[in-house]
């Protein structure tokens, strides 16, 4: 199993995106409206370095999460944070600085800063805002990621089960008065290498794509007014399927990701695989503190050694997948899914994880030990199906498990 610690940096800066060798015609059909910026236009930018390593069995960490804000800080202030980064920044002089280019070069300045420490940097997932997100890895792969929102109404049933059997697995979705939700969905193009800075898919094809896949589910009955839906079972994992076949019409795309909830998600991917996701929180207590010293369990872990403790409002996210059920549309009983993540989190709601829970009474209660001690609590209760299982301590330090 890979395990692998996030870390959340912000900053600000104002971008141009522009080829000088090309027509006005053809920047605007790569990038859009916003390459008429002449003196650049801004972002709030939302960064991610994602590491990876062995846990050192004393500390409980992979490396010492406030070394990684530390460094990467450094890097942000000196090139990108409140820059113009067309100008600021030597990169872009010669590749325009899309959200990729711009992973791309966080990922290339911060790498050598964790060369000599146990965890390496392995990615760094750049977000611009809500509908616009790219990450680079250590292998040279690109990802680009478009949203898409839009509202519709369903009646959640298949019709190769019986009205008792639809009203057993779906429960209230299943009533015939229908129910909506706000949808979001995320379409991910992938790229073996990207050499060129070149975007991977131009704003106009990806306009042109998201304005008809609108045009066909926006503010429609998805069980009534979507041709290629009629006679299908009307399940998050189908609406993932069907998006992700409509874009494969017309541009090579990897996998799509519809949320139907902020905590509650269905992915289809390339070679008809599914995965589904859900959220869970859960409040505890806890106090950072290894089989050490008091000043070196001090020295390493800061205010976090608080002798009295402090806590967080963890929040933990279950992918799993396993066989589709064509019969139903589902991957897994919803309710059942719910219950299971619900019953593995409750023993230790409201709990001092270090004096009061099994698992932390002779290892630190560190991100990276408690996703691990986690891991077998979801995994049981899932039947084996857990594929990825992620802690946010906050929103800044992310903890992820997932099987290789
Ligand atoms: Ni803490």
């Amino acid at each position: 199993m890979l395990l692998t610690v996030s870390k959340r940096l912000e900053f600000s800066a104002s971008r141009r995106l522009f080829v000088k060798e090309w027509s006005e015609a053809e920047n605007l059909a790569a990038f859009g409206p916003e390459t008429s910026a002449r003196y650049g236009t801004g972002r709030n930018y939302v960064a991610y370095f994602i590491f990876s390593g062995t846990v050192d069995p004393t500390t409980g960490m992979l490396m010492n999460i406030s070394e990684i804000k530390e460094r990467v800080d450094q890097v942000l202030r000196d090139g990108f944070d409140h820059k113009f980064l067309n100008e600021d920044n030597k990169t872009f002089t010669t590749i325009p600085p899309t959200t990729e280019n711009i992973a791309r070069q966080l990922f290339i300045d911060a790498a050598p800063l964790f060369s000599s420490t146990s965890a390496q940097l392995v990615a760094c997932h750049l977000s611009e805002s809500e509908e616009r997100s790219a990450t680079y890895f250590g292998t040279g792969t690109v990802e680009s990621n478009y949203w898409l929102e839009f509202s519709a109404a369903r009646q959640t049933t298949s019709p190769r089960l019986t009205a008792e059997e639809n009203q057993k697995l779906f429960g209230v979705a299943a009533s015939p008065f229908g129910h909506g939700h706000n949808y979001r969905a995320r379409l991910t193009f992938g790229s073996d290498s990207d050499p060129s800075g070149l975007p991977l898919v131009r704003f106009a094809d990806i306009q042109s794509c998201l304005e008809s896949l609108r045009k066909e589910l926006d503010h429609k009955n998805l069980n009534q007014e979507v041709l290629a839906l009629i006679d299908q079972a009307i399940t998050t994992e189908n609406l993932a399927r069907h998006i992700h076949e409509r874009v494969r019409e017309k541009l090579r795309i990897g996998r799509v990701r519809l949320h139907e909830r902020s905590d509650f998600f269905a992915e289809h991917w390339d070679g008809e695989k599914y995965f589904l996701g859900m959220q869970i929180p859960f409040s505890a207590a806890h106090r950072l503190h290894a089989a050490l010293s008091d000043e070196e369990n001090l020295a390493l872990y800061g205010k976090c050694n608080n002798p009295l403790g402090h806590g967080h409002r963890y929040l933990t996210e279950a992918t799993i997948s396993g066989p589709f059920d064509e019969r139903s549309g589902a991957l897994m009983d919803f309710a059942a899914f719910q219950t299971a993540i619900a019953e593995a989190v409750q023993p230790w709601e409201d709990k001092h994880l270090d004096l009061e829970i099994d698992e932390f009474r002779d290892k630190p209660s560190t991100g990276e030990n408690i996703v691990q001690a986690l891991w077998p609590r979801f995994d049981s209760r899932l039947d084996g199906r857990l594929v990825r299982l992620r802690l946010w301590e906050t929103a800044n330090n992310r903890f992820t498990l997932r099987k290789l």
